[in-house]
């Protein structure tokens, strides 16, 4: 009983965001008036995420990436892990997170069964890094990113959102970062959410980007292991780790999508780029049966586009704040 929809897209992937707050405030991803944060009786504890997570593995996900806000805010997160190793069915249980806890959790994360981690990281330094985030925290970011790849969390993946005037200055830098250490660089292409201060101006795309890296670097594309991965990788001077693209806004990956997504809350959207979705929360609270909940998540992926908007409605789409979604 696979996860099909209207366009025969299999859908084998869940992000489950875990809590709606940051110890960052990236403007990018959240506005600066904060947002209306849940009260922790609203989130879905640990047995409410593995009850959920235990029905879509039952439908076919195969892989589940936690995210947040930041998801290692959230107490005992590696408890959570631990959980849904147990799910027979579930092969990859992934993360992406900011790496400021990373140091503390790197360890008790992969004794839990994690299997990969992705950070969120746009400088090397670290006054720029607190210019972005409003925190001056990079020298445990740094740390966390140590311990992770100390722990085998290997290749490391580290998520750069790539902005004008902003960090576009650091690219080399990266590239150079992804041939030193086992770490793949993923560039990654601004996407507008509800003030969040984006504009075509800022958008650095990834042709351009392409060009400026091979003129001083020999790059390899890399095939990619599924159809449904959103990066576009290549091997750089033949280097430890890797380069990666991911064009959200220049070349959509829609056609082969493979996501869906439970918030914090308790709620299933089939898309990140569309507003609705469809609360299993208080169905679940009132003593739902499985098919009941099946039959939700059969609803939110019944009403899936082919695709998100183009560029100039996704900026007013009515959807929750990236923070809120979790990517
Ligand atoms: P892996 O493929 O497992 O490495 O991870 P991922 O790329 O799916 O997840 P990650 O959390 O690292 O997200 C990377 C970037 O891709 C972020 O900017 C996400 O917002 C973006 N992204 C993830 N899923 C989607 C999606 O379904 N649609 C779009 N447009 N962007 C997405
Ligand atoms: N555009 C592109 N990527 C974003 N992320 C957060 N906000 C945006 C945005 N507006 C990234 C984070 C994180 C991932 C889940 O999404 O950097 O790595
Ligand atoms: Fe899938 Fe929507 Fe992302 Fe497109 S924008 S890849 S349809 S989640």
């Amino acid at each position: 009983m696979a996860l099909l929809d209207r366009f025969g897209r299999v859908h084998d992937y869940l992000r489950v965001s875990v809590t709606d707050r940051c110890d960052l405030r990236c403007a990018y991803c959240m506005p600066e008036e904060g947002i209306d944060w849940r009260d922790s009786t609203e989130l879905l504890t640990f047995e409410e995420i593995e009850r959920v997570v235990s029905i879509f593995v039952q439908q076919g996900v195969r892989k589940v990436r936690l995210t947040g806000g930041e998801p290692l805010i959230r107490p005992e997160l590696p408890t959570l892990v631990a959980m849904l190793r147990k799910l027979p069915g579930l092969e990859t249980i992934a993360i992406t997170t900011n790496a400021t806890h990373l140091a503390r959790d790197a360890s008790s994360l992969k004794r839990a069964g994690l299997d990969k981690i992705t950070v969120s990281l746009d400088t090397l330094h670290p006054a720029r890094f607190a210019a972005i985030t409003h925190r001056d925290r990079f020298a445990e970011v740094w740390r966390g990113i140590e311990a992770a790849i100390a722990e085998g969390f290997l290749p490391l993946k580290l998520n750069v959102v790539l902005m004008a005037r902003v960090n576009d200055d650091e690219v080399l830098d990266f590239v150079r970062l992804s041939c030193e250490r086992p770490i793949i660089v993923r560039f990654i292409e601004f996407m507008p959410f509800k003030e969040n201060g984006w504009s075509t101006t800022k958008l650095i795309s990834y042709r351009d980007l392409l060009q400026q890296i091979s003129r001083e670097f020999t790059l390899q594309p890399v095939e990619s292991s599924s159809r449904s991965d959103v990066a576009k990788e290549y091997t750089v001077n033949g280097g430890l780790g890797r380069i990666g693209f991911i064009t959200s806004m220049t070349e959509d990956f829609c056609s082969t999508c493979n996501r869906m997504r439970l918030t914090a809350d308790g709620a299933i959207k089939s898309c990140l780029h569309d507003g609705a979705e469809f609360s299993i929360r208080d169905l679940m609270r009132s003593g739902a049966t499985q098919v009941e909940i099946e039959n939700v998540i059969r609803r939110s992926l019944a009403g899936k586009q082919e695709r998100h908007a183009g560029i100039d409605e996704l900026y007013q789409i009515e959807n929750r704040t990236m923070i809120q979604i979790g990517g």
